[in-house]
């Protein structure tokens, strides 16, 4: 027995005294560590240092650990479906880092509106003059940890590095841009069996209008989706398997076309995610099912599910020579093809119809989405409001009733009498941050092919009267993208999308708005010079429907209190919330903290869900997945007692909420040391809440571009920006 060896067998008897559920953990643990080094041991002796190096890298960057070291599938196991290439954002990633992309003005196509100044200078730069998020190459710095740049890096080094083995999975090959030659069958199939929102939208263009740049719309084509699925798939060895589809691209479980076909190659209806038939052609009742529904297969002349009664549809039918209706695919000649029934099901006025996507169970203790069970125990349900009444009513966020209107078009005419109209945008604080050219949904947009879209470099400028003038001599540019007239209709389509997103942006603001209150500041004492400060603010869920944020774990969302102090002079002199270079926030996560780059934020204020999870040591520590790799000398995944197949996530995992309860509220109190305020004369307190849908560790933990990161930054969305201005004796 080699020494190794022998002291991890000691260890198995230190640790007898655990419950007998560890125990066999800890005893599968370590025979599975035996037999790996015994594996290794024929092929290359491990030096020592080499694990005291491992050991200290994982110490200081636990989150990232995965990212470099990903679990790879080895003997005993099946392997999981090889790993396609992955969603890219760009279709060259590597172009995004040239020259001065990062600095693109276009940051958003208009800026949030801005009454307080609270954009200038006071919270948006780092902690640091010029340490801003965007700014310079900090964030794609070579040795950061970044996704292309590590990657790059791992990947020369790793002929030499003998932790190699164990190391992330070969670097994606670039993909190649040119469509496959697909079958026209295949696609006209598809429609038959599943129509797509495109056939809708004929007769109800207000719905697709509003659906279109909705967070359901996007649920498919959303890269952090697709790019967390893969990481999902790869530390689970693909015992995953298919469970994110169900929700997230309903049509594509319901075809069985296997996860790892790229959405971008997927027929349009999968694209579309939760499109118009996952609702409206469910006509069974489920509950807490994961997502596990059925969607009725049929051609657009399947009946449809709706919340009225029919009789306008039928009235329609009745006069279908007359409107031009088609009822059967015989039907040759002008003229649009319709349902023929439209049912009644009770379920989707209620909210029945969301939970089954909407609470998410994997596991005893750990719910990725709880919003039904905190709805259910709160005031909105006992008074009867429905999740619609404030996600598809008139005000984003509110029940205050819905539109009226007519609900289809026929020939380009409004139909039948106006009724009550839902709002298909469904209300909510997301954000994409795909590219434009691939969502919002446009039906101008299917003239060239998600890949081709992939291609054009909007942040360039391509298209734009300015650009065209100037175009560098001896610029190549993509097929088809070739001609100024391909380019300026592109531009045509982007720019449509870009206002598309601002309104979807504004939507999501007020959304946010409609939930929460801050009040204050409230100060302990008056404000003297040379004395610490002591404040704080009332941070309020207005809303009775659920917590604030829902404390979603498939998403993970960041929502936190910035505030900073300006002195007389106009200095920022104290501020909490605020960014790292890396764009996180200065708590356990932020990479520049463990290396002592900059301050943790000790007052931060920040009310996103945690996972907890059990090192080997018996205490638990924050991470960015629900996956048990753990803080030993060798990383790797520690396999679980039940499969993942089972749990979908591992045991030892808890999770730590820190959301706002319906119509409650929390204090955020903060201390601005004594030296920071010296002078008297007046000082301005700003304030706003920030929204993402993701952190930045996160998304480097899961390999995410740099362009997805710079996206997920730009629109972090400004709730309640506000400042107020005081006197220090
Ligand atoms: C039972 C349904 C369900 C399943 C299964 C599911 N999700 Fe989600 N997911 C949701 C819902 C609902 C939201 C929106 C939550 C919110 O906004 O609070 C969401 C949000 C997200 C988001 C943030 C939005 C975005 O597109 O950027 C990501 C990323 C995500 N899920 C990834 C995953 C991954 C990866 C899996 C599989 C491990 C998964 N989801 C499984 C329902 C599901
Ligand atoms: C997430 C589920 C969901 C999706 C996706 C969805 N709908 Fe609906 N839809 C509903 C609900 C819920 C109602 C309201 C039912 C009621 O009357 O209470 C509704 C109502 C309707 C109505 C009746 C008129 C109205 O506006 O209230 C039409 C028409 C309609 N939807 C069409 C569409 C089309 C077209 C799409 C795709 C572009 C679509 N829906 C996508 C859930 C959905
Ligand atoms: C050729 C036109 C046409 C097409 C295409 C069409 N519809 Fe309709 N739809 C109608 C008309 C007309 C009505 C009845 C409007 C009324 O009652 O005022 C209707 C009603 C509905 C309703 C409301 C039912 C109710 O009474 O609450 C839903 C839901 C609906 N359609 C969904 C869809 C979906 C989903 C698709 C695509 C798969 C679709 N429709 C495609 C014309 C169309
Ligand atoms: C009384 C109004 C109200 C009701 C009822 C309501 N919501 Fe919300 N919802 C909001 C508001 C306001 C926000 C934005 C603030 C926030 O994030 O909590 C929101 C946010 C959300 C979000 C965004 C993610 C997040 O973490 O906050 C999702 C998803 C959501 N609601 C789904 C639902 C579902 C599903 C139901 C029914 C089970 C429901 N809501 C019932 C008002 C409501
Ligand atoms: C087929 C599964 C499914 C059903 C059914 C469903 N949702 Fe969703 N919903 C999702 C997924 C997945 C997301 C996250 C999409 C993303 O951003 O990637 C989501 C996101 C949302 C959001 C957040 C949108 C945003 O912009 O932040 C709201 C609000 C919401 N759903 C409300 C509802 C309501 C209300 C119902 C019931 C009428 C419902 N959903 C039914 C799957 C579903």
């Amino acid at each position: 027995m080699s020494n190794q060896t022998k002291g991890i067998r000691q260890r198995i008897d230190l640790r007898s005294r655990f419950a007998p559920q560890t125990q066999t953990l800890i005893a599968m643990t370590a025979a599975r560590r035996i037999e790996q080094m015994q594996t290794r041991r024929k092929g290359m002796r491990l030096p020592r240092l080499t694990f005291i190096v491992g050991w200290l890298a994982i110490c200081c960057a636990a989150s990232d650990t995965a990212a470099q070291y990903p679990y790879r599938p080895d003997v005993g196991r099946p392997p999981f479906p090889p790993s396609q290439p992955i969603y890219r954002v760009a279709g060259d990633a590597d172009a995004l880092l040239d020259d001065q992309d990062l600095l693109s003005p276009r940051m958003r196509s208009t800026p949030p509106s801005d009454p307080n100044d609270l954009l200038g200078d006071d919270l948006l730069g780092g902690i640091r003059p010029g340490d801003d998020l965007l700014g310079g190459d900090d964030l794609l710095g070579g040795g950061d940890l970044l996704g292309g740049g590590a990657n790059t890096a791992v990947g020369a080094e790793a002929e030499q590095d003998p932790l190699s083995n164990l190391g992330p999975t070969k670097p994606i090959k670039k993909q190649a841009v040119e469509d496959k030659k697909k079958d026209p069958h295949e696609e006209l199939w598809t429609e038959n069996c599943y129509p797509s929102a495109e056939s809708c939208r004929k007769c109800h263009p207000a719905q697709y209008e509003e659906w279109r740049a909705s967070g359901h719309a996007y649920s498919s084509v959303s890269p952090m989706f697709n790019r967390f699925d893969q990481a999902m798939t790869e530390y689970t060895r693909g015992t995953v398997g298919s469970f994110c589809n169900r929700c997230h691209s309903p049509v594509q479980t319901q075809l069985q076309i296997p996860r790892h076909v790229s959405v971008l190659d997927a027929p349009p209806v999968v694209r579309e995610g939760v499109t118009c038939i996952a609702c409206h052609r469910v006509n069974e009742q489920y509950w807490k099912t994961n997502g596990d529904r059925r969607i009725e297969p049929g051609n657009i002349h399947a009946p449809v599910y709706g919340g009225g009664d029919g009789q306008g549809l039928r009235e329609a039918i009745a006069k279908s020579k007359e409107l031009k209706l088609k009822l059967s695919p015989d039907d040759k000649g002008p003229g649009q093809p319709i349902h023929l029934e439209s049912r009644f099901f009770q379920p989707l006025t209620t909210s029945d119809a969301c939970v089954s996507c909407h609470q998410v169970a994997v596991h005893p203790g750990i719910w990725l989405e709880v919003v039904h069970a905190q709805y259910r125990s709160g005031p909105a349900a006992k008074r009867g409001v429905s999740c619609q009444q404030c996600h598809m009513g008139s005000v984003p966020g509110k029940d205050l009733g819905y539109d009226c209107g007519h609900i289809a078009e026929v020939a380009g005419k409004p139909y039948g009498e106006p009724r009550k109209r839902s709002n298909h945008s469904f209300w909510g604080p997301g954000y994409s941050i795909a590219h434009p050219g691939i969502f919002p949904h446009n039906p101008k947009a299917s003239s060239y092919t998600p890949r081709q879209w992939l291609e054009f470099d909007y942040r360039a400028g391509w298209g734009t009267e300015a650009f065209e003038k100037n175009v560098p001599p001896g610029m190549t540019f993509p097929k088809p993208w070739d001609t100024t007239d391909d380019r300026r209709d592109g531009r045509k389509i982007i720019d449509d999308n870009l206002a598309k997103l601002d309104q979807k942006r504004s939507n999501a603001i007020m959304t946010m708005q409609a939930g929460v209150e801050i009040k204050g500041p409230f100060f302990d004492s008056a404000p003297m010079a040379g004395v610490p400060l002591q404040f704080s603010y009332r941070v309020e869920n207005e809303s009775d429907g659920h917590n604030l944020p829902t404390g979603s774990l498939g998403a993970q969302p960041q929502l936190w209190l910035n505030v900073a102090l300006i002195d007389p002079t106009g200095k920022r002199v104290w501020e909490s919330g605020y960014l790292d270079r890396n764009g996180d926030l200065a708590d356990m996560h932020s990479r520049e903290v463990a290396l002592g780059n900059i301050p943790r934020d000790k007052n931060l204020f920040n009310l996103q869900t945690k996972f907890l999870i059990n090192n080997v040591r018996g205490t638990d520590r924050e991470v960015a997945l629900p996956v048990n790799f753990s803080l030993d000398q060798l990383a790797f995944l520690r396999p679980g007692a039940v499969p993942t197949t089972v749990l979908n996530h591992p045991p030892l995992i808890r999770m730590e909420a820190h959301s706002i309860p319906p119509l409650d509220h929390r204090m955020a109190k903060y201390t601005v040391p004594a030296h920071l305020m010296t002078k008297p004369g007046a000082y301005r307190l700003s304030v706003r809440m920030r929204s993402r849908t993701e952190p930045m560790y996160f998304m480097r933990q899961i390999n995410c571009t740099p362009d997805m990161i710079r996206r997920m930054q730009e629109y972090t969305l400004d709730v309640h920006p506000s400042s107020h201005t005081f006197w220090v004796r």
